[in-house]
């Protein structure tokens, strides 16, 4: 896959005060409007996007948009102001009535349509947005009417434009072929990768990224359509697996984008569209963006004039168990602080095992676990006694960050663990020695990886401080604005940090740490101070992944992350031993078929017997071994400013011609 190499420019502010005090509304869920009902319209184009798809005359929502779009623009710049995708929407479907009322001349509908396509690729957007927003946008554009033709319609534009030379690859290299596969992937709704694999990733296809690295001013791709789609297709491709490509494709792409016509971009009809990411998150933004600022004492938040009251119910929930069971005191650096314990889990064949995980903790004396989930987890967890649950029903991954940034919001610092672990020991000594190991105890701390030079979050110790807060915050926001699959919390998080831990005064060998590589710029954070946990044998990971494992005395594994199955295949591109999915069953079923007492044996009998299998040896060896990322082709290239990329192409395509 294509690369690009950009020396990016590291902007650690000391200090950076979090402006938002909301995440983007992209859904338009808030939004208070003089013109829509935004969400209604929204659900409405949701449930009825294939009916809304033929023109619409009659539709009563877009009646009031149906006057001639001259006279109405400062309306649409109204709309998109307040809800850019819904209003993108419904221009497409206002360009689709204009072209159905006229025919499907052009010119009559050219300033919606030169509206839609500046509001989509003019406007800053990020294209991973637009192609995961649950307004219905592919929908709209995929308008099969425009360009379902008769022989009759040759003399329209619309036949001239998938007939334009400039744009019609008959008989050039590569590209009948993807064409051809493009056509009939988009036909016949197959999965188009299959057949298109072997084309673009060919030499040829390679050689041609390569040269429009070199060349980004002059490149002209010969086929213009199949060019784009082509970055469309890989840029799809690389937004599961490999973020840093996909910002190199749609660096590249989005230049080409702004230059179409509208009639080009529909007329060429190959809209890609990724899965989508449900970034509900259940806390409302002020709840995590801003600190709650109520901390009062130790025991006593104060709750009047505080935005806890007229919080989410979650928010509220959370506050009240920080202010009973859910947190406990403990002394660092001979400062008292809070500390709780937090995770979150879901689904049916995770819960079945929450009381027993619940218990496993009691047993080690930790009662300040604060478990979130949705209302299966929520019910089993009420089950044991002396739990403190937390109902969270939307399920998603940025709960990472949400759950400590809520809890740092309020005073806490939080030890946020995933549910795939097994703790042996009671980790709050050690975790006070970790912190006091150090000149100054570390904001983060983190586990690692055993045999790369990795992080892995895992576990991770959040402190409240105002730098950690922020910086938090900014790595949420940047998830949020940026939609991709759940694994890329932890790479945006490893490049957010960088390659600096602080060092313990006394160690024998200094953490090394490299930074995953996450996209081509990164926004401006705070600088903080963070480190690892021993991945080696205190914090460490069972030896499914041929870098994970651990090393040492079963007695000194303080917390054990087995890593189970279905977590690890949604966390990670690389192959999976996953022999051996009944971790969660070998760690927390404690019955069985016989005695209490032989079924006890057994368990820790079977246990041992995992953590001998999964251990690599003595020691954790040295290593300074870079992250894992899929091979790609290195190309140097610094044109991240670049005006002139694609800068007319198709003109210059036509003249070529
Ligand atoms: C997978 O892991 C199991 C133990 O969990 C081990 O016995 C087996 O050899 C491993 N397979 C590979 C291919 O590494
Ligand atoms: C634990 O193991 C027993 C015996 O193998 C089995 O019947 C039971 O369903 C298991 N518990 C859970 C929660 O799966």
């Amino acid at each position: 896959m294509l690369r690009l190499h950009v020396a990016v420019a590291s902007l650690f502010l000391e200090s950076l005060a979090y402006s938002k005090e909301e995440f983007t509304d992209w859904e338009c869920e808030r939004t208070e409007s003089k013109f829509f009902m935004w969400p209604s319209l929204r659900e409405l184009a949701v449930t009825e996007a294939s009916q809304m798809l033929r023109p619409l005359r009659s539709s009563p929502l877009l009646s009031s948009t149906s006057a001639e779009f001259g006279q109405m623009s400062s309306l649409w710049q109204a709309i998109f102001n307040e809800c850019p995708l819904g209003t993108i929407f419904l221009a497409a479907m206002e360009l689709g009535n204009c072209l159905a009322d006229h025919s499907r001349r052009i010119e009559p509908c050219e300033d919606v349509g030169s509206f839609m396509m500046d509001t989509m690729f003019g406007r800053g957007i990020p294209i991973a947005v637009l192609l995961t927003a649950s307004w219905p946008l592919n929908h709209a554009l995929h308008m099969p009417f425009l360009y379902a033709h008769t022989p009759e319609d040759k003399i329209s534009k619309w036949y001239s434009i998938q007939n334009d030379p400039a744009l019609n690859c008959e008989g050039d290299g590569i590209w009948p072929k993807i064409q051809k596969q493009l056509d009939s992937g988009i036909g016949d709704g197959l999965p188009l990768l299959e057949h298109l694999r072997s084309l673009i990733f060919s030499p040829e296809v390679q050689n041609l990224e390569a040269h429009q690295l070199s060349f980004p001013g002059d490149f002209v791709p010969g086929c213009a359509f199949g060019w784009l789609a082509v970055l469309l297709v890989k840029a799809g491709i690389s937004w599961h697996t490999e973020t840093f490509s996909y910002f190199s494709y749609e660096f590249l792409l989005k230049p080409y984008l702004a230059e179409l016509k509208f009639w080009e971009f529909l007329g060429s009809g190959r809209i890609c569209m990724y899965h989508r990411t449900n970034n509900e998150m259940g806390f409302l933004g002020r709840e995590l963006l801003q600190d709650a600022g109520s901390l009062g004492s130790l025991t006593t938040l104060r709750l009047e004039g505080s935005p806890i009251l007229d919080g989410q119910l979650i928010f509220r929930a959370t506050a009240a168990a920080v202010l009973g069971e859910g947190v406990r005191a403990y002394v660092v650096k001979g400062e008292t602080r809070l500390l709780t314990y937090a995770v979150y889990v879901w689904g049916k064949d995770f819960t079945k095992w929450l009381p027993a995980y619940i218990t496993r903790f009691h047993s080690l004396g930790v009662h300040n676990l604060m478990v979130f989930g949705d209302e299966g987890a929520y019910e089993a967890c009420s089950t044991v006694s002396g739990s403190v649950c937390l109902h969270l029903p939307t399920k998603n991954s940025l709960h990472r960050y949400t759950i400590p940034l809520a809890l740092m919001n309020l005073g806490v610092d939080a030890f946020v663990i995933d549910f795939d672990i097994y703790p042996f020991r009671d980790p709050t000594p050690i975790l006070i020695s970790e912190l006091e190991s150090y000149d100054d105890a570390p904001e983060l701390l983190l586990s690692g990886s055993y045999g790369d030079a990795c992080i892995c979050n895992a576990l991770a110790l959040y402190r409240s401080t105002t730098q950690l807060r922020e910086f938090t915050r900014g790595l949420l926001d940047w998830l949020y604005e940026n939609p991709f699959p759940h694994g890329v919390t932890q790479k945006a998080l490893s490049a957010f940090l960088g390659e600096k831990p602080v060092q313990k005064v006394h160690s024998k060998e200094p953490w090394v740490v490299k930074a995953e590589m996450l996209a081509l710029t990164l926004p401006p954070r705070p600088s903080i101070a963070w480190s690892l946990l021993d991945p080696g044998v205190q914090f460490p990971t069972s030896a499914k992944l041929e870098t994970s494992g651990w090393a040492g005395d079963p007695e000194d594994i303080v917390i054990y992350h087995f890593f189970h199955g279905s977590w690890l295949e949604a966390e990670s591109a690389l192959a999976v031993n996953d022999t051996g999915r009944d971790e969660l069953d070998l760690f927390y079923n404690t019955t069985c078929d016989g005695e209490p007492q032989t079924c006890e044996e057994r368990r820790q009998q079977r246990i041992l017997e995992h953590l001998m299998a999964n251990r690599k040896g003595d020691v954790r060896p040295f290593t300074d071994r870079s992250c894992y990322t899929l091979p790609v082709n290195e190309i140097d290239a610094h044109y991240l400013d670049s005006e002139n990329l694609g800068k007319g192409f198709l003109d210059k395509r036509r003249s070529a011609l």
